[in-house]
């Protein structure tokens, strides 16, 4: 089997990957693995924009409260304030490497999302946050000597000898090998793709999660799913996002009577949190029989929507649909995993040598539900964080060598069949509405598939299913523990906050869920 040695190893190249990347590169060689183009993930398809306590209006005291009350009690106070207290720094380091925001007049222009005390979401182009970012940390990754990047690149496994991470086996091009490394950076994003409506690209199958779990790293959180209340709802088209801002500039939401039903749930109305709006949609929906409610712009005029929204508008022209004069169908999507690898506020996991960073890390930020336009701030943050602690960790190191490993691929029959059963399963069962029956129903029937767990495979589709479905298992398991209702995991047989809702759930391959004290 194919060998190789690098300093450092990231897999992923979101802003949380290329954010560590970039960093260690000061300190040693890195090889930067991604299993599609490097731009294909989250990160490229972020449109709202960069939560950031920048403006005249603005302080870091006002986003760090703002955080902490989305998170619904749940946030880890040391990450948010890190977040806070590091997101302006990080931001003009950004803007000195490139980045372009939008302006008013010589001033960057801050937009409003729900949830927000303050406006406080920077953008580019308009609804192209993401891309701008993307290309931005990339141009500079490509401009250091010490950056190597293998697209097409699969990570595997985690090598783990006596407690400590030493690389990853691989799939290249569909050939097994190994890459050897003093420190890993785990930045594989998201896990949307476990459930069937989902905003997330198709990378997004939560493969460093179930990697880490596999290696046996603690995993927090995972119950808290956030769903996004708006993607598209038309049968020709995906489950595009139709950004929270355009709330935040006003869009309203009406049910199929033409009513602003949100006046029933919350006095902030469209702007409540996201968990908020979600479960009212999703409450709406099931109350009048129908498989979507509306989001109406029409009062804003085409040219401001063609400016201020370009993507957005040119994407639902494409599919026929002209938001400037008629409603926009929406439902909520799965969207974003607050909870993932446990690290602490430096990117290390319980695993010696072993970073994570982004979505697929679980600092505790965001507690029960994220505060929107926070992560990409995260990626950028604690990307860079686990980048200096991964190469402080690996200085004392000694270098790493002499490993053989057997992979002995194996190939599963119909395993398209399972996928598509086990991502609607999970949003029928799973989803922003949850009870102790359909938890249970979703666990058994996730175990019939579990044999596929213990296989090896070298194929990408075949090695996300496995990963999708140790994912589901973790997100179900979590759930069925947390007995009681915060943020996104609502149970509806306990709505309530129970006496211990503060604890949180932390789950590994040895203890499977536990309540964590
Ligand atoms: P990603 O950007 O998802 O990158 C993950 C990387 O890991 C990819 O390169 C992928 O190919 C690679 N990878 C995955 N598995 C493997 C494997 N097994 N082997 C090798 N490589 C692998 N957040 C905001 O703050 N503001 C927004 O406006 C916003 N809008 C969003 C809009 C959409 C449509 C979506 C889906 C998300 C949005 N989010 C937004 C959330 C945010 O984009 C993501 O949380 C963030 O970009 C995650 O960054 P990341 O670097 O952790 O992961
Ligand atoms: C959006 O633009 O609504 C997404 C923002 C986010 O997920 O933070």
């Amino acid at each position: 089997m194919q060998k190789e040695k690098t300093d450092f190893l990231v897999i992923g190249s979101g802003v949380a990957g290329l954010s560590a990347a970039i960093e260690l590169s000061k300190h040693g060689k890195v090889l930067v693995i991604t299993k599609d183009i490097p731009t294909e993930g989250s990160t490229e398809y972020a449109q709202g924009g960069i939560a950031v306590a920048l403006s005249d209006e603005d302080e870091v005291g006002i986003h760090y409260e703002d955080t902490l009350r989305a998170g619904d009690g749940l946030c880890r106070e040391q990450a948010v304030k890190t977040l806070v207290e590091e997101g302006p720094e990080r931001i003009m380091e950004l803007i000195s490497w490139g980045a372009e925001f939008d302006k008013e007049g010589a001033k960057l222009a801050f937009g409003l999302e729900a949830a927000h005390s303050r406006k406080r979401i920077l953008h580019s182009k308009g609804d192209s946050t993401g891309k701008e970012l993307e290309r931005v940390l990339i141009n500079k990754a490509r401009s250091i000597p010490n950056i190597k990047r293998y697209p097409f690149t699969l990570a595997v496994d985690l090598i783990v000898e006596n407690g400590a991470c030493l690389g990853a086996a691989v799939s290249r091009e569909r050939t097994p090998s190994i890459i050897l490394a003093r420190a890993t950076v785990l930045a594989t994003g998201g896990t949307g793709q476990v459930y069937a409506v989902t905003t997330n690209p198709e990378v997004a199958t939560g493969d460093g999660i179930a990697i880490a779990y596999r290696a046996g790293a603690m995993l927090e959180d995972m119950e808290f799913v956030q769903f996004h209340p708006t993607s598209l709802y038309l049968p020709s088209a995906p489950h595009f996002l139709l950004t929270e801002a355009l709330r935040g500039e006003g869009g309203l939401l009406l049910d199929s009577s033409g009513e602003r039903f949100m006046k029933r749930y919350h006095r902030d109305m469209e702007l409540a949190s996201r968990d908020v709006v979600s479960r009212a949609i999703i409450t709406e929906m099931n109350r009048t029989g129908a498989s979507h409610v509306w989001l109406d712009l029409r009062h804003m005029g085409r040219e401001f929507i063609k400016k201020r929204f370009p993507m957005v508008y040119a994407t639902c022209q494409r599919y026929e649909l002209d938001i400037a004069k008629e409603l926009i169908p929406v439902c909520p999507a799965a969207h974003y995993m607050m909870g993932g690898v446990k690290t602490d506020i430096f990117g290390r996991t319980s695993i010696q040598n072993l970073f994570a960073a982004g979505e697929a890390a679980c600092t505790g930020v965001h507690g029960a539900n994220r505060l929107a336009s926070n992560s990409l701030l995260e990626g950028l943050v604690f990307g860079k964080r686990a980048g200096s602690a991964a190469a402080l960790e690996a200085a004392g190191q000694p270098d790493v060598d002499g490993l053989q490993l057997g992979l002995l691929p194996y190939s599963i029959p119909a395993h398209d069949e399972i996928r598509g059963d086990l991502r609607r399963l999970m949003g029928r069962n799973v989803g922003i509405i949850r009870s102790r029956n359909s938890l249970k129903e979703a666990a058994e029937q996730l175990e019939k598939w579990s044999y596929i767990e213990d296989k090896v495979f070298v194929t990408r589709r075949e090695l996300e299913l496995k990963n999708m479905i140790q994912i589901a298992s973790l997100i179900t398991r979590a759930a069925l523990l947390r007995k009681n209702s915060a943020g996104a995991h609502y149970r509806s047989d306990f709505p309530m906050k129970t006496t211990n809702w503060k604890s949180h759930i932390g789950i590994t391959k040895e203890k499977g869920p536990f309540i964590e004290e």
